[in-house]
């Protein structure tokens, strides 16, 4: 991926990162709606997904969007004058599916609103790093209609049954600090800094050999759907499959030879 491509609603960027791969940034670009996420703007985000996915260079990636908003919903005129026919026809939220499978570490960089889809979006990434300001909520409720890609099996698993009830039956917004406590994000920052700790961490990560980073998030993801015994008979054929690598005889070669490793991604 030597040339980004050029999108209409989103900005992808490159980070260099001098201890490691770089850092893929995806910001979403729809300021006049909040960044609502309309069909384009989803397909756009998961062919930019995709390509970093595969990208030889990249090692992790950030998803964000303006000070005011990550994303406020799923767009709600675009949805308005569906029928339950045409939702089943266009199933515009089959995409979701596909961003789940993709196997680099990504990250949520969070401020503003991050509402119903755009909520469940920053959920649907492996991690969430959220500025004070920011606004955490699933107000489909007050839309006559419900979570729709992810909302009540994530939020459940992640801040659990009470809290997750609260939340979406009352369709209330939360603050990021409660947010936090509750265990959906992972690291607060103030305003100022927030995306500045978000790609720190993103370069942390994608100085990692890329491997290893790919069957540990694999591993931390089949925790959500399979039984503790079925999980760690998982983690343990990819904790073996990995002295397949070169990078597992580099990691451990260096420590033995006292030096820095050299990871290859292979
Ligand atoms: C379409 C939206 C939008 C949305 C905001 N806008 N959210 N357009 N879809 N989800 C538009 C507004 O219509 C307005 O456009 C402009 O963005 C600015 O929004 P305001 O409401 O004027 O801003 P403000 O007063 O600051 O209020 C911010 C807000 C409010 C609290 C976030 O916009 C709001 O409640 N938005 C809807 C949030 C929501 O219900 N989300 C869930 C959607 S359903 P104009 O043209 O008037 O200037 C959903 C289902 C998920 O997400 C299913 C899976 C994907």
């Amino acid at each position: 991926m030597s040339e980004l491509p050029a999108y209409k609603t989103i900005i992808v960027t490159k980070i260099d990162n001098s201890a490691g791969l770089k850092v893929g940034q995806i910001q979403f670009n729809r300021p006049d709606v909040l960044n609502a996420l309309n069909i384009e703007l989803m397909g756009e985000l998961l062919d930019a997904l995709q390509k970093f996915d595969k990208d030889g260079e990249t090692g992790c990636i950030i998803i964000t969007g303006s000070a005011k908003a990550f994303a406020a919903g799923a767009d709600i005129k675009e949805m308005a004058t569906q029928s339950a026919i045409d939702m089943h026809i266009r199933d515009q939220f089959a995409v979701w599916d596909k961003i789940r499978k993709i196997k680099k570490p990504v990250i949520a960089a969070v401020s503003g609103f991050a509402l119903g889809g755009g909520c469940e979006l920053s959920m649907a990434c492996d991690m969430i790093v959220a500025a004070e300001s920011a606004k955490f909520g699933q107000p489909e409720i007050k839309l006559g209609v419900i979570p729709g890609a992810g909302g009540t099996q994530r939020l459940t698993r992640a801040i659990g049954k009470a809290r997750a009830m609260e939340m979406i039956l009352t369709g209330r917004m939360y603050s990021a600090r409660e947010m936090y406590e509750a265990g959906l994000v992972s690291r607060l920052a103030d305003d100022e800094v927030f995306i500045e700790e978000a790609v720190a961490l993103a370069k942390e990560i994608a100085s990692m050999p890329p491997i290893a980073l790919q069957m540990a998030k694999d591993s931390i993801l089949k925790a959500f759907d399979t039984t503790i015994e079925g999980g760690l008979e998982y983690e343990r054929k990819a904790f073996y499959l990995l002295f397949a690598s070169e990078d597992m005889k580099e990691g451990m070669g260096a420590f033995v030879e006292k030096r820095k490793p050299k990871w290859k991604g292979k």
